[in-house]
């Protein structure tokens, strides 16, 4: 498991590992737009501030994946402990 803080309340949720950062937020009212929830349609594009994402999706470009500062968190995960999200 990770841990996501949203910047702007910061509140912080635990992302377990059978549940999608998508799932976690929405437990605590937070409620991320998606559409495919399979990382292709983009919908769910979120920024990441800090951390370093788990890229799962196919969205985006390897290039754009590489640079960490966006991810999809409808299928994607997180390499480090803890994800800040411009949210
Ligand atoms: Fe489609 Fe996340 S909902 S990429």
């Amino acid at each position: 498991s990770f841990e996501v803080e949203l910047a702007r309340s910061g509140q912080v949720v635990v992302v377990g590992k059978d549940q999608s950062v998508v799932q976690a937020l929405a437990a605590i009212g937070v409620e991320v737009p998606t559409s495919c929830e399979q990382g292709v349609c983009g919908t769910c594009l979120t920024r990441v501030l800090a951390g370093t994402p788990d890229h799962r999706d196919l969205y985006q470009t390897p290039q754009e994946q590489a640079c960490n500062d966006q991810f999809m968190p409808c299928c994607s995960r997180s390499r480090s402990a803890r994800l800040v999200l411009d949210l």
